[in-house]
């Protein structure tokens, strides 16, 4: 990738937070021989906050666009969460818009990025719907029982979903950007949690005579408590938010940041932390751009010369940064910028 894009890959990718594939070197061979691909991914809005783990799929596919310079595709499975939430759908849609102006104040392109809800964008586009019951008609519900786990009490709703899930990995559904082409292969940024989806997708598009799309999967941003879980939303004092105060993050990360030091400072210098367990030292890994400086707290903090209260202090400042710098550039999104990014229109290709 490195030697076809001319740059180093993003920090991301260099320590396998992304760290497995399906079919990237298709997607690359395709980009040498100057083929077109598109970038999709999505968000489900559950929640109004979004936190620092939900940054990681969207970081990265911004540095893929830049990198590749390529149309990017975001869906907002607005449907999916008043389907398996306790949501009204007037919530949900005001729960999509703000979302939506957090994606974007990630820095994505105007020219290149269409962001699209399903509950307003399927009534605007048949081809899209079309593709949606392509792909219904292609899987049983023995399938998606096996691949989600549907049983007889979940509502219908539920176990026809994962096909608009996957609709949108097919150019052709969105003739508006890709003038009808029907063999633009997606590249999906994704968590893995997400994977299921897109076997299913990869599973049927043969049988449509559609490209499969091509998956890089994220490992999860750990639970500040410790790395046995991820970071969730319904857990107030196990993440951190986009909209935590400055003070919110150094209480947050002082108090709850499980750390891999010693009990004390003394057994801390002699023995030195575990950098394996150190929630503290993790987020660095995700967060902390510079491999020399990380590689430095590394071993520091491994011989005991680094305290865990230095290390919290240092990883304190980058995220009240990220944060800042995030609520800054999210005050610029107006609604008119909203209705930009979900306009159906030509991209810059
Ligand atoms: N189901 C995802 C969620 O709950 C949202 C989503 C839709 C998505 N399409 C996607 C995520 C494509 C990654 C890639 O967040």
């Amino acid at each position: 990738m490195e030697t076809l894009i001319g740059q180093k890959v993003h920090h991301f990718l260099r320590r396998g937070i992304f760290f497995s594939h399906r079919d990237l070197h298709l997607i690359l061979k395709r980009y040498e021989e100057k083929k077109p691909f598109f970038l999709y991914t999505g968000r489900g809005p559950s929640s109004s906050a979004l936190h620092l783990g939900h940054l990681i799929p969207f970081f990265f596919t911004r540095w893929l666009q830049e990198a590749f310079n390529v149309p990017l595709i975001i869906q907002m499975t607005d449907d999916e969460k008043y389907l398996w939430k306790d949501l009204t759908i007037e919530k949900t849609k005001e729960l999509t818009k703000e979302n939506i102006k957090d994606i974007i104040a990630m820095g994505f392109d105007v020219n290149k990025t269409f962001i699209f809800s399903d509950l307003s964008f399927i009534g605007k586009c048949p081809e899209f719907y079309e593709n949606i019951i392509r792909v219904q008609r292609s899987v049983t519900f023995n399938q998606v029982k096996g691949i989600f786990g549907f049983g007889d009490s979940d509502c219908i709703g539920k176990i026809s979903f994962p096909a608009i899930q996957a609709a949108p990995s097919f150019s052709s559904s969105f003739p508006f950007i890709f003038n009808g082409k029907k063999d633009i292969p997606a590249l999906i940024p994704c968590a893995i949690d997400q994977d299921p989806y897109f076997r299913m997708t990869r599973d049927v598009a043969p049988r449509l005579s559609l490209p499969k799309p091509a998956l890089l999967h994220s490992s999860f941003l750990p639970a500040l408590t410790g790395a046995q879980t991820k970071m969730s939303a319904s857990d107030p004092n196990n993440s951190i938010f986009l909209t935590d105060t400055p003070n919110q993050i150094k209480n947050k990360i002082n108090r709850y940041a499980f750390s891999g030091g010693g009990a004390t400072i003394d057994e801390h210098r002699a023995n030195g932390g575990n950098c394996d367990i150190d929630i503290a030292f993790q987020y660095m890994n995700f967060f902390l751009e510079d491999d020399n400086r990380l590689e430095q707290i590394r071993s520091e903090y491994s011989s005991g010369q680094l305290l865990t209260g230095d290390l919290k202090k240092e990883l304190i400042g980058i995220l009240q940064t990220i944060v800042a710098q995030h609520q800054e550039r999210r005050k610029a999104v107006t609604d008119e910028v909203v209705e930009q990014f979900m306009s159906l229109r030509k991209l810059n290709l």
